[in-house]
């Protein structure tokens, strides 16, 4: 633990004991999953700083109001901002409640000059402002607020590579390990490279000690994460590794059951990345390959760097060498100047490819960004209606695949029991889909099982599709029992 930590959490003991109940802190995450596992390090540096985390706050007093409530902002798309705003607005009262209220805003927010200019001139209840770069920076901070009452915002954020940030797991199964950070790709849409900065990655014996100390501590499958996970290694902060042999190392030197990973780029998916996925038995079949539009002539213009033939030339290839594999993808729709052909090609690239699941945006105009400044914005009219269109072709599809799966055995990792039947039990396949599934008692009764628990991988024969999920049954403990 930091010194500074150190003297943080000394600090709030005493004034814990003053007050006769522990300090708390409540960390409120927006976006996408480096967002998730960001927040996971600030609630380790909370901890670390003496708070009990708490998972709720209270803005009206009806509720206990906690010590310090941090904001993980994202900015990706225009309606996240906004609800955060909206949230944050609503902290002022809480902070009228209870002035010894910190209030701390952080994540991709935060690295945008105008929100540090909003922030400071018209949400004045908010007490610290960090950017994506620092964040671990935090106990820093922290210290300038309690120890001599200043309002921080907005300082400089810098790339760096943070190492032995503590770290509070949401699961003890499943774990988020980043290997990169930023992106340099650029895209015309996209304000990720402007908040994220500039691509760094992660040394490889760093990542393969973090996984080892996990699978020591039960974790059963991790998720590898960056925005551009196939540029690993590639600039001056890696260590010449790359991505293929990187994930190689995960599944087989640190006893990981699973390892799937977390965004790859079609423009540079080395054929070594789909060799390693379809021979190594730890590395799930399942890859997640944004095409964002199926017409060459958009994806020109959102600076993406291929075209379509590519991208169904590699999903070919990846079928080829991982025939049962899970497929994801992200779409856009209403992209400037995007025109009913443009739009047809992509509803036709989804029924050429047929995804198992698709992530579908609306596009969203991002200050700072090449596209922001295109003066032929598609009318929401026509975006709503091809929103609606492209979610009911995928839709279709997706149910239709999760069907191909009925009276199939999946391995499946146990996460619990359902959320809405807790005699049942919930896991995830190799293709990371969501399983909710019966044990026969009679069955387990008459071979001596015990029944399955969070954290054990069985196989569970599917039973039904849904749009979203399967429905399943465990009966025994070998792929071939159902
Ligand atoms: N508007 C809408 N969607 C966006 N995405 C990125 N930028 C924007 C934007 N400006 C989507 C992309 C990306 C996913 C994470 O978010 O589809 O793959
Ligand atoms: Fe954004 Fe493109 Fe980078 Fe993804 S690859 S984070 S869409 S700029």
């Amino acid at each position: 633990m930091s010194r500074l930590s150190r003297k943080i959490k000394e600090y709030n003991e005493k004034l814990s004991e003053e007050k006769a109940q522990p300090l708390t802190a409540c960390v409120k995450t927006f976006g996408c999953q480096m967002n998730e596992h960001d927040s996971e390090k600030i609630k380790g540096m909370l901890i670390n700083m003496g708070y009990d985390i708490v998972p709720d706050y209270s803005v009206t007093g009806s509720g206990s109001i906690p010590d310090v409530i941090v904001f993980n902002t994202c900015c990706v798309r225009e309606n996240a901002e906004d609800k955060i705003f909206g949230q944050l607005g609503a902290v002022k009262g809480a902070k009228r409640l209870k002035p010894e209220l910190i209030v701390v805003v952080l994540g991709c927010m935060t690295e945008q000059e105008w929100v540090v200019e909003r922030i400071k001139k018209s949400y004045r209840h908010v007490d610290l402002v960090l950017g994506t770069g620092n964040t671990y920076r935090l106990p820093e901070y922290m210290a300038a607020r309690i120890f001599e009452g200043r309002r921080v915002i907005g300082a400089e954020s810098e790339d760096s590579v943070p190492e032995g940030v503590p770290m509070l797991r949401d699961d003890k199964f499943k774990a988020y390990v980043t290997v990169m950070y930023g992106c340099d790709n650029f895209c015309s849409y996209c304000i990720v490279p402007y908040v994220r900065g500039r691509e760094r990655s992660r040394k490889a014996d760093d990542i393969i000690d973090e996984v080892k100390a996990l699978v020591q501590s039960g974790a059963k499958e991790v998720m590898l994460l960056g925005q551009n996970v196939n540029s690993y290694g590639k600039g001056k902060s890696g260590d010449g590794t790359d991505f293929a042999s990187l994930i190689r190392r995960v599944a087989r030197e640190t006893g990981i059951a699973r390892v799937r990973f977390m965004t790859s780029h079609p423009k540079d998916l080395s054929p070594e990345l789909i060799r390693a996925i379809a021979e190594e038995p730890a590395i799930c079949a399942q890859l997640h390959l944004p095409v964002q539009s199926g017409s060459t002539s958009e994806l020109k213009r959102m600076n993406r760097k291929y075209t379509r033939e590519k991208y169904l030339d590699l999903v070919s290839e990846v079928r080829k060498m991982i025939p049962d594999v899970t497929l994801s993808t992200d779409i856009m729709i209403g992209f400037p100047g995007e025109t009913e052909e443009e739009f047809a090609d992509t509803l036709s690239l989804l029924e050429e490819v047929r995804f198992d699941a698709a992530f579908t945006f609306i596009y969203s105009k991002r200050q700072g960004t090449p596209a922001a400044s295109w003066t032929d914005q598609v009318p929401a009219e026509i975006v709503n209606e091809r929103f609606a269109r492209l979610v009911e072709t995928q839709n279709r599809i997706s149910r239709e695949k999760n069907e191909a799966l009925e009276g199939k055995a999946l391995s499946v990792l146990v996460e619990g029991p359902s959320r809405t039947d807790p005699s049942r039990l919930t896991g995830r396949t190799e293709g990371n889909k969501v399983v909710n599934f019966d044990v026969d008692a009679a069955v387990l009764n008459e071979r001596g099982l015990n029944k399955p628990e969070a954290g054990d991988i069985v196989p569970v024969k599917i039973t039904r599709a849904e749009t979203w999920s399967l429905e399943g049954v465990y009966y025994g403990k070998n792929a071939e029992d159902p």
